[in-house]
């Protein structure tokens, strides 16, 4: 089984902390290069250190806001000049939580943006230069809200719906081009976005941030959270050579918390 990411290219977007950053290792560990995006230039500049070149690889970060998507691509399209690309990875920080009914329109806004409205310009770009290296992956990470949606997560639910849409119908789209279009769900993983959540949820249920922990866990099967690097080996499995027939899917990664098929 061929899983090696050796002389392919990887964009890898909301790539300075969890997720993302575990995505950059994998892929750095298997072979690729990378560039790397988001706000934090600190960080990114931290990870890129750390990045493994055994293989003759490059990394590369650009700082981008993706709220900003034309920015972003006009960015990621004047670095690359000629180069190839082989494999985006859309991934960007949650949208606000609450119940739908309270959402204002700015809240949509906010939340299409960076995640349906960026990556729909990224991959409209990028997709060429996959077809031209007649190789392409796009790897959308979602939520497992596209399965079952979560309480209190309404504006977050419409959106992932929304892109498990696009992605979709854009592996139909881009499938003759030799392009596979998958989403990855993650479920509860130990992230610092995990963190804050449960922060969140003791303050407003005025109990501990181990007791919040203790429920949470409960709802897993296999009774703990995942770790970023769990999630991105599927992302790093569905973006090789391994996943060619793999196309149009949502890909669960929950230690089996949703319910639902
Ligand atoms: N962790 C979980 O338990 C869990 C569960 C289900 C779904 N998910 C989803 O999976 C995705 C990744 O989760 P995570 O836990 O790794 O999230 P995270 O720790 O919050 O990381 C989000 C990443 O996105 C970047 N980002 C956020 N806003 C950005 C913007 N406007 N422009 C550019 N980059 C931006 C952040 O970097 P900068 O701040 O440097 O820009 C960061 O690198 C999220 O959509 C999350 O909702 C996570």
């Amino acid at each position: 089984m061929n899983i090696s990411l050796t002389n392919k290219q990887a964009i890898i977007c909301g790539a300075s902390q969890g997720i993302g950053r575990a995505t950059a290792i994998q892929f750095a560990n298997l072979g690729a290069s990378t560039l790397l995006l988001a706000r934090n230039e600190e960080k990114l500049q931290e990870i890129i250190r750390d990045l493994p070149q055994k293989d003759a690889q490059q990394h590369h970060y650009l700082v981008v806001d993706l709220s900003q998507p034309q920015q972003t691509l006009e960015c990621v399209n004047k670095f690359l000049k000629d180069k190839p690309i082989h494999i985006l990875v859309n991934n960007c920080g949650g949208p606000k939580p609450g119940s739908l009914i309270d959402a204002h329109l700015d809240d949509f806004d906010n939340a299409f943006t960076p995640h349906l409205k960026a990556s729909h310009l990224l991959v409209q770009s990028l997709h060429k230069r996959m077809a031209a290296e007649n190789y392409g992956r796009v790897i959308n990470i979602i939520s497992t809200s596209v399965k079952q949606p979560i309480r209190g997560l309404g504006v977050s639910n419409t959106t992932r719906g929304a892109m498990a849409s696009w992605a979709k119908t854009l592996a139909a789209e881009l499938g003759p081009l030799n392009i596979t279009v998958n989403n990855v769900l993650p479920g509860y993983t130990a992230t610092e976005r995990l963190q804050s959540i449960i922060a969140n949820k003791a303050t407003k249920n005025n109990s501990s941030t181990d007791e919040v922990t203790a429920t949470m866990k409960k709802q897993v099967p296999l009774g703990r959270f995942a770790t970023a690097t769990e999630v991105a080996n599927a992302i790093a499995f569905l973006a090789s050579p391994a996943a060619s027939y793999i196309n149009g899917i949502s890909l669960a990664v929950d230690g089996g918390r949703t319910e639902s098929l």
